[in-house]
């Protein structure tokens, strides 16, 4: 595995695979590795000749407030774990290597990015305009013909599809499923922050998504009722979620009953961590 960190060197190992007909496959990450990542590596290397890792905690997608110089950071542990995986390029660049001096671009989806971490009191947009600056970097770096995102980030991936879809950006984008700890926790690099009595409280999260699909497997499909026994977990955790909502797993729209791929989206805050999580009931997930 090379390790690389500027775009010039990039393009220039990755300049044989496309006439020699090596497909290219690209994983973005921000690093500090767990099994949900990995997971994504595995997808890629069973579909791709040539895969690549990037780690890069990109400054524009965290707002004033948020933990970027607390966001956790292993450089040596995630080449190890790559490199277990048969990745063959690890990406890494310094800050000035995607945002030198002078930059001044960015890319803003305008559709889906309002709601939900995207809303005002939550993230903002301006935090999905951060994430959708730096994967059309990435893209447009590394020239994969696929790159893998998770589903825990749900509506991250909705993002990046209209993202590739309405800027014509030659990539197909594969959707992975959340990969979660036996106990139901779904893997972050943000579980880092949480004490062990914060990781219990943590589980209310995928307790609260459990017991929707629970009522949606018993016919109960209106958003009230879904909804309702969802908090019941929450509550029973001690979880003040900073949303919990119905929507359309299609366009984000919101939904008043589960029809057809309904998203049951929830963000709460444990300790120092904003976590969230997500199922698709009613559909595949
Ligand atoms: P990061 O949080 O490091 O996640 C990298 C990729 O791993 C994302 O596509 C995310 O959805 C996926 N992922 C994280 N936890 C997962 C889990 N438990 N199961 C399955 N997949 C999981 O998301 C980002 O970084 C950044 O926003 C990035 C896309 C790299 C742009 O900076």
């Amino acid at each position: 595995m090379r390790t690389i960190r500027t775009v010039h060197e990039l393009r220039e190992v990755l300049a044989p695979a496309r006439p020699a007909g090596r497909s290219i496959g690209l994983v973005p990450t921000m690093g500090f590795l767990h099994d949900g990542h990995i997971a994504l590596l595995r997808r890629a290397r069973e579909q791709c000749d040539v895969v690549v890792v990037s780690l890069f905690v990109n400054p524009a997608q965290f707002g004033p407030g948020e933990d970027l110089e607390a966001y956790p950071r292993d450089e040596a542990r995630d080449a190890a774990l790559a490199e277990a995986e048969g990745v063959d390029v690890l990406f890494a660049p310094p800050a000035e290597e995607v945002y030198p001096p002078g930059f001044g671009t960015s890319v803003t989806v305008a559709a889906l990015t309002e709601v939900l971490d995207g809303a005002p009191e939550q993230r903002g947009s301006e935090h999905f305009a951060g994430v959708t600056t730096v994967v059309t970097k990435l893209l447009s770096m590394a020239g994969p013909d696929v790159a893998y995102f998770g589903q825990k980030d749900a509506q991250q991936a909705l993002v990046i599809r209209k993202l590739v879809r309405d800027l014509d950006i030659p990539v197909r984008i594969e959707v992975c499923p959340t990969v979660r700890d036996p106990d139901g926790l779904a893997l972050s690099s943000r579980n880092a922050y949480l004490s062990p009595a914060e990781r219990d409280r943590a589980l209310g999260l995928s307790r609260a998504l459990r017991a929707a699909e629970a009522e949606v497997a018993a016919g109960r499909l209106d958003a009230a009722g879904v909804l309702s026994a969802a908090r019941a977990q929450l509550d029973a955790h001690g979880i003040d979620p900073e949303y919990l909502e119905l929507r359309s797993a299609a366009d984000l729209s919101p939904a008043d009953r589960v029809n057809g791929s309904t998203l049951l989206a929830v963000a709460a805050r444990v300790g120092r961590a904003r976590l969230i999580d997500n199922t698709i009931l009613g559909g595949t997930t």
